[in-house]
């Protein structure tokens, strides 16, 4: 498959796709999202890929949906394409571990799609913002509820309200990212982690997402519950066994990834 708005490459057990879109500082129009949809789901697909990474560029990771492309399309268009498309959900939707890395400008979608990933390594110049409220519109990739989610309503109102941008410090403290980096260090620092997951069981490892997920999906008793099941569903791995018996033998784990 070739792409034009995005780079595929491979890693070692890490799936890394690249936004390239450098002259619209990565805005998502309809074919970039197909591409990051379409080779999302070919990594998913494939058990020799551990962990995707996905990326953008220094300045920005993405600065949104495509306004050019957006500007002209009325009520009716959005409502019949069902706009923003089910597209942009793959992301939220994999199976396989995804880590974001985020250089620069993640506004609007650009922000709502790092969001879909499981964690955000920022780099220190990241600024992360949903200024759709500047344009006369309002989130509409998930961000008024996973920005909520991840900061709280105050700092989620303020940000959506005002459409200010948040540093990379301030999002670390509100917990949207997980650890922020010199950002010359990003790519490397964030293929740590990527690599780091890629290197754990495969099946053990979407299992661990899936139950971690759930705990913005239900109640917690019924997470419990889930978690639960989703452990004891781990003793049916050959894997499992691995895992406890190369830690009392004093060895490394040789996965099987199932
Ligand atoms: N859509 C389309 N084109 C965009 C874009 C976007 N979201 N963001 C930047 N670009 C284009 C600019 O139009 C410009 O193109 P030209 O050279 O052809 O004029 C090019 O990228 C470079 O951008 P700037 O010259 O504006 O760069 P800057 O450094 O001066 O500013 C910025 C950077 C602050 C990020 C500014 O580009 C900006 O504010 N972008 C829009 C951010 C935004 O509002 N995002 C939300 C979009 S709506 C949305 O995402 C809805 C949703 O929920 C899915």
């Amino acid at each position: 498959m070739t792409y034009e708005l995005i780079q595929v490459e491979t890693q070692d057990r890490v799936g890394v796709l690249t936004l390239n879109r450098p002259d619209a500082l990565n805005a998502l129009n309809a074919q970039l999202v197909r591409e990051l949809g379409e080779a999302a789901q070919a990594f998913d697909q494939d058990p020799e890929i551990g962990c995707i990474l996905v990326t953008g560029m220094e300045k920005a990771f993405a600065a949104g949906a495509d306004i050019k492309e957006m500007k002209d399309k009325t009520y009716e268009q959005v409502f019949a394409e069902d706009f923003i498309t089910d597209d942009w959900e793959v992301l939220a939707k994999l199976r396989t571990p995804v880590v974001a890395a985020v250089s620069g400008f993640a506004l609007g979608g650009g922000c709502e799609v790092a969001m879909m990933c499981d964690l955000i390594i920022a780099g220190d110049s990241a600024k992360f913002g949903q200024p759709e409220i500047k344009l006369g519109t309002i989130p509409g990739a998930g961000g008024t509820q996973r920005l909520t989610r991840a900061v709280g309503k105050a700092k989620a109102m303020e940000l959506c309200l005002t459409g200010r941008m948040m540093d990379a410090e301030e999002a670390e403290r509100a917990g949207l990212v997980a650890k922020v980096v010199p950002a010359a260090d990003l790519q490397t620092e964030a293929m740590k982690t990527a690599g780091a997951i890629a290197g754990m069981s495969l099946p053990i490892a979407q299992r661990c997402k899936e139950a971690v997920n759930i705990a913005f999906e239900t109640t917690l008793n019924e997470g419990v519950r889930f978690e639960r099941r989703t452990f004891h569903s781990t003793f049916a791995t050959h894997d499992r066994s691995e895992g406890m018996d190369a830690f009392v033998n004093k060895r490394k784990p040789d996965w099987q990834h199932r």
